[in-house]
């Protein structure tokens, strides 16, 4: 892999103008300002130009220009990244290209139950026009009304509603792709079963544009559920959450669509930094649950079979409390509290972030040894470890001690995500479960995966994108320096 020629930039965005016209073309400052700098503010890079193509052969244009001429391209979606994978470097040398102008749904196919859209669509309308038909998309963020669908598959997001549907991996059929050298690979099968060779859409969910630009996607639908049951529920510790969740799994007849962990600093930050939010219980606990259940027939039993395990578990001293929405706008002001939790910890100040996976029944130790770690490096850290219990995904965070310096305290983070991430690799877990990897993790994930595993994946870049244009320098750590 030879790396990209910056001279040859100005001529890449005269034949990108060219291409794509005025209307296509960003390229004064205050336009082209909201591309460089991811959400979390940690990098601010620069470009001559953000293209906008509006169709899937004007990105094979752009990205054929750029090829011919060795030009880095970064792809964006909503900038919703946590890594900094969408965010060009300081060097001004890379072109962006924005989804954005193509968020058309192409076809909504509620007997096939599939869904076929572009990949600049928003999430939430993804999610909308299912539902328009009587169906369900199940991936659920946060930023479902920012974040983009080629954005989620290039990632490979996760959610809230993974332990039930899985990533969004596993949602889907068939792909749309415009290769490294501006060929597209039109795989938008919305087929369940192909066994015809190699199964290339799963190369390039996950991998943040650097063996692709995922222009279109099919993808599966679900019955739309007619039963929905919320509950925030008091819990006295992690390894009570834990057997919780399997208790109410049996108990439900696997009913269990979400299962989000809080600790009591959660809701306090909450609480604090969100205006309208309230605390659902009376008293403090130790930490809680928002667990939803949900089938897709109308089942009155749902809400009695919840309770009863419910009681049951609190009579085994696994719950402590609970509440259960009683209406739309409680259940509403439910999730409101669990999403709010990554603003509530920004507008608290620096935070140190970690993404991580481990079994689910591993979680509670891995939980008291990664504390114990941290408090030793930063023994008034506040750590804010929460998120999707259920799938074994915890974003296991430490918000900077109270009145403590922000620079000083970011000063540990090698330190911390060191300590953090060496005990994931005990668990066999994962540094980066949901978030990706984008320039923030390269090195982390030259720790974390085998030699071999990266020189598979470098093979992979090498013959997909021999070039070294599609988004540079991100997600492959550089290979160590030869003797
Ligand atoms: C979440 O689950 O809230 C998000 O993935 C964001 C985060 O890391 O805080
Ligand atoms: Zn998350």
């Amino acid at each position: 892999m030879r790396p990209p020629h910056p001279a040859n930039v100005d001529a890449a965005v005269e034949r990108i103008r060219a291409v794509l016209g005025p209307a296509g073309c960003l390229e004064a400052a205050a336009d082209v300002a909201p591309y460089l700098v991811d959400l979390r503010g940690l990098y601010h890079g620069a470009t001559p130009l953000v293209a906008c193509p509006a169709s899937t052969n004007d990105v094979a244009a752009v990205v054929a220009i750029c090829h011919d001429l060795g030009v880095g391209v970064v792809p964006h979606g909503g900038n919703t990244s946590y890594c900094g994978g969408a965010t060009p470097h300081e060097g001004g040398d890379e072109i962006v290209l924005s989804l954005r102008r193509m968020n058309r749904v192409r076809e909504v196919d509620a007997d096939n139950f599939s869904i076929t859209v572009d990949a600049g669509c928003l999430l939430a309308d993804v999610r909308s026009a299912a539902e328009a038909a009587g169906r369900l998309f199940p991936l659920s963020l946060g930023s479902e009304g920012s974040c983009q669908i080629g954005g989620n598959l290039s990632t490979n997001a996760g959610g809230l509603n993974a332990l039930r549907y899985g990533v969004a991996r596993d949602l889907v059929l068939g792909l749309e792709v415009v290769l490294a050298d501006g060929r597209v690979i039109d795989g938008l099968t919305s087929l369940r079963k192909d066994n015809t060779g190699y199964d290339l859409r799963h190369l390039f969910i996950g991998a943040e544009g650097t063996l692709g630009v995922i222009t279109a996607a099919s993808l599966k639908l679900f019955p739309l559920p007619r039963t929905v049951e919320t509950a925030f529920i008091a819990v006295p510790h992690l390894d009570a959450a834990v057997k919780l969740l399997g208790q109410l799994r049996a108990a439900t007849g696997d009913a269990v669509t979400s299962f989000e962990f809080l600790p009591r600093i959660a809701i306090e930050l909450v609480t604090h930094h969100i205006p309208g939010v309230g605390d659902p219980l009376e008293r403090p606990y130790e930490a809680y649950v928002l667990c939803e259940v949900s089938t897709p027939r109308d089942d009155l039993a749902l809400r009695a079979l919840l309770e009863s395990a419910l009681e049951q578990a609190m009579a085994n001293d696994l719950v402590l409390d609970a509440v259960l929405a009683e209406s739309l706008a409680q259940r509403d002001g439910l999730w409101k509290l669990r999403e709010s939790v990554p603003e509530a910890q920004r507008a608290e100040g620096a935070s140190i972030k970690h993404d991580v996976s481990v079994p689910v029944a591993a979680l509670p130790r891995f939980y008291a040894e990664a504390q114990a770690a941290v408090l030793a490096l930063v023994p008034t850290g506040r750590l804010v470890g929460y998120g999707h219990v259920g799938d074994g995904n915890l974003h296991f965070n430490v918000s900077v001690p109270m009145g403590g310096d922000a620079g000083e305290f970011l000063a540990r983070a090698p330190a911390i995500h060191e300590a953090v991430h060496g005990i994931v690799r005990r668990y066999r877990g994962s540094i980066s479960a949901e978030h990706g990897i984008g320039r923030l993790k390269r090195e982390a994930l030259a720790q974390h995966k085998g030699a071999v595993e990266l020189d598979v994946m470098r093979a992979l870049k090498d013959a997909l994108d021999p070039k070294g244009i599609l988004n540079p320098g991100k997600v492959l750590p550089d290979p160590e320096p030869g003797p």
